[in-house]
């Protein structure tokens, strides 16, 4: 089943120069990119992204984080995109991450956990339209897709 999911790139990505070598993992995954954007998020994007989990003890830091330096916003595409995307990145906690996932190789904090991506369709659906309008999501083929 063909789908799209909402991932960004955390500050922590950006000013840790890791940018490539995340974009590089969806990439050899098959992830094809149909829209990207950097941002900095304002307090109220944020808080619209997070709004599940305002309330809870590390709302507060995890909203003043992620609007602390420019993020890197996209939209990835591909066959199960949503649960492929979920098991690249690993579990939230990087200590429950395992090796060869994005959070397991590259994080320490569970706040700073490299990057965010939905957890569902439903997520995805929502979180890509907080984001980039219709008209900044492409649709096109790459050469070698079949072979995925
Ligand atoms: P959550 O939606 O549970 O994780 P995920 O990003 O894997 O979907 O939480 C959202 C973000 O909140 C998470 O990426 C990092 C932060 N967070 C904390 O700082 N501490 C915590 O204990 C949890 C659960 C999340
Ligand atoms: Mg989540």
């Amino acid at each position: 089943m063909r789908e799209k999911t909402f991932v960004y790139l955390k500050p922590n990505t950006i000013q840790r120069q890791l940018v490539g070598e995340v974009l590089r993992r969806f990439e050899r995954r098959g992830l094809k990119i149909v829209a990207m954007k950097m941002l900095w998020l304002s307090r109220k994007q944020a808080e619209e992204l997070y709004k599940e989990h305002r309330g809870k003890d590390f709302y507060e830091p995890l909203i003043k984080f992620v609007t602390s330096s420019p993020i890197i916003a996209m939209v990835l595409e591909g066959d199960h995109a949503v649960k492929l995307v979920r098991h690249t990145i690993g579990s939230t906690d990087p200590m429950e991450a395992s090796g060869g996932t994005i959070r397991g190789d590259f994080a320490i904090s569970v706040r700073k956990n490299i990057v965010h991506a939905s957890d569902s369709l439903e997520s995805a659906k929502r979180e890509i339209a907080l984001f980039f309008d219709e008209s900044e999501i492409f649709d096109y083929q790459l050469p070698l897709e079949e072979h995925f």
